[in-house]
């Protein structure tokens, strides 16, 4: 497996995965779909400016080793408080359901870490999760992530509030 970046073949894929809440799973979908137009014109805007991936915000796709797309991983700016240093990473996940239950969830997830660290300055990167989502939970934990605790009614998504787990890893924690 590989995380590669974004090529202009992909936008068709990932504009549909986002349109459809059984691609992109029940705890990536917001309800309703944004405008496919619209976030293909978004999609390769980013890819003209900077291939979809900065320091502080990026996509990149899940690739098995035949070529196989099988999802993407993206990344974000979060800051806890004004100092510049107070600035992290986030990320998030969604493997198209052939592709889940198959360990390359945990294996995507454990070589973007390993990617976020070598290639950013950050000190600490973090994601949260549903609180019923197990698999990514599962996931997290077994790339070294560490369960910081419940943030309750965290996400509103798909007409309702939804608790969120924290997860975080430190620079100083990560081996690889
Ligand atoms: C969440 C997701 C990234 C996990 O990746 P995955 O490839 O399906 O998961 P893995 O096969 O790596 O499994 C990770 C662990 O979770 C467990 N697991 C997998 N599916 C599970 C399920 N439905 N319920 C409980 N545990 C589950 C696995 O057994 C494994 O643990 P183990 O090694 O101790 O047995 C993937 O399922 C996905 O993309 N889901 C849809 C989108 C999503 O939910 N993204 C995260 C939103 S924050």
């Amino acid at each position: 497996m590989r995380l590669r970046p974004v090529e202009t073949r992909d936008i068709g894929w990932l504009v549909a995965m986002a349109g459809d809440p059984v691609l992109i799973g029940e705890h990536n979908w917001p309800g309703s779909a944004v405008d496919a137009d619209e976030r293909t014109r978004e999609m390769t805007a980013r890819l003209d400016a900077d291939g979809m991936i900065g320091e502080w915000k990026g996509t990149m796709v899940v690739e098995l080793g035949d070529g196989t797309p099988i999802g993407d991983v993206s990344w974000r700016s979060e800051k806890w408080g004004p100092s510049e240093k107070s600035r992290c990473l986030a990320f998030g996940i969604a493997l198209l359901p052939q592709h889940r239950g198959k360990g390359h969830g945990t294996e995507a997830q454990r070589l973007l870490v390993g990617h976020l660290f070598s290639r950013t300055s950050t000190h600490r990167i973090q994601t949260d999760t549903a609180v019923d989502n197990p698999a990514e939970q599962r996931a997290l934990e077994k790339i070294g992530m560490v369960r910081e605790g419940v943030i309750r009614q965290a996400e509103y998504r798909n007409g309702q509030y939804h608790d969120h787990v924290l997860y975080s890893i430190l620079r100083s924690e990560w081996s690889g």
